[in-house]
């Protein structure tokens, strides 16, 4: 049978994975001045019991003073945030699952809706979090290798408490993509420049320290989109010669597999092939790629903020893509927010049971 593809085993440095699925990165803010809480650890080790192949945790801060816009957005630095990961890891190894802290800096963002602010102006390559939206300061050369050494701590950390992966955070129009998006890049030193390979520079030495902190042998995730929230059909590069150009020094720089990010998997990236992001991240750099976006769900996600509903959806051409060799891994985002038991209905054909996404499952951590 063709699902079989989805629970083939997946080894690659120090990833064990039972499976190809993982639980896409999901903000939840339910981690009180920073500190992930035993539901949080809970929410995840359910996760892990229930056969997810790998975790990857909310997007969690690094230790910058406005590297966070939400308070109840856990941080992954300061000793009672760490020990509330500490917890969450240990609980999702004794559930036999795997898991990686997905490592964050927002950026220059809106201020949230609570009016909670942090205590100095949020930073960004050029105080933009859009063209026409200044609401942040613009980062000297220190803060930027400060914010360096702060992802490569992160990254160290996350080793040290027995996580078995690290995810930098480098899509949706957040800290590093504003470093590659021209809209939100105006820098004129060499961290800015006219294309999106000048424009990586902050990603490639993010991701120099975090692999000089970690080792050859642990496993560094990237996630990318081409979107950004700021800007639905914004591509950063529109050819695959500019593609490979965007990510082949990424690769070399360290990473081992590249996450990369759309609201419906199934889109092409470029005219005249059907490949999507993954497949094409895969082609060009030969490194292994997880695809992401509305997988066994009818509506995509940021419609899903707004209240729409989704229902389940066959994924039947997530498994033809899968067997082709377009990628290795695949996230599911709101189904396992939603139903922890998501994979094992999967896995056990209980397609009846499986039970879609609204935006009520948001209020708690089922
Ligand atoms: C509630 C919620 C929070 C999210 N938070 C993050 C996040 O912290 N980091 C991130 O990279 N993506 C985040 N996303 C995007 C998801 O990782 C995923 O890409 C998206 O939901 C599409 O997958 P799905 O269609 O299976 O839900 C979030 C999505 C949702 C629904």
């Amino acid at each position: 049978m063709k699902k079989d593809i989805l629970f083939q085993p997946f080894t690659l440095k120090s990833l064990h994975l039972k499976n190809r699925i993982v639980m896409a990165p999901m903000t939840r803010s339910f981690s009180p001045n920073g500190i992930p809480t035993e539901e949080v650890a809970t929410y995840y080790s359910k996760r892990a019991a229930a056969q997810v192949g790998l975790i990857l945790s909310e997007g969690t801060v690094i230790n910058r003073p406005s590297s966070s816009n939400d308070p109840n957005i856990p941080h992954f630095y300061g000793e009672k945030s760490l020990e509330g990961w500490q917890k969450v890891i240990q609980g999702v190894h004794q559930a036999g699952g795997q898991m990686g802290p997905q490592i964050w800096h927002m950026g220059v963002m809106y201020n949230h809706h609570s009016g909670w602010v942090p205590p100095v102006p949020f930073e960004g390559p050029s105080g933009l979090n859009k063209p026409d939206f200044t609401n942040g300061v613009s980062m000297t050369e220190k803060d930027i290798y400060d914010t360096i050494d702060a992802f490569g701590q992160a990254a160290a950390d996350a080793k040290r408490l027995g996580f078995d992966c690290v995810e930098l955070h480098g899509a949706h129009g957040y800290l590093i993509d504003q470093f590659f998006w021209e809209g939100t890049n105006l820098r004129t030193d060499e961290f800015g420049g006219k294309t999106v390979v000048e424009r990586s520079k902050f990603a490639i030495e993010v991701i120099k320290e975090v692999r000089r902190r970690v080792g050859e042998d642990f496993t560094i995730i990237l996630r990318l989109s081409q979107w950004k929230p700021q800007d639905y059909t914004f591509k950063l590069t529109r050819t695959p010669q500019e593609m490979e150009a965007w990510l082949t020094p990424l690769a070399e720089a360290g990473v081992d597999i590249f996450h990369c990010s759309q609201r419906r998997f199934w889109d092409s990236e470029f005219d005249g092939s059907d490949l999507n992001f993954a497949g094409w991240a895969k082609k060009l750099t030969g490194k292994a790629t997880i695809t992401v976006g509305s997988i066994g769900l009818s509506g995509e996600f940021l419609a899903a903020f707004k209240g729409e509903s989704s229902q389940p959806q066959s994924i039947e051409q997530l498994l033809e893509r899968m067997d082709r060799g377009e990628f290795d891994l695949a996230a599911v985002g709101r189904s396992l927010l939603a139903d922890p038991n998501w994979v094992e209905k999967i896995r056990d054909e209980r397609t009846a049971e499986l039970k879609g996404f609204t935006k009520e499952a948001l209020a708690a951590l089922l």
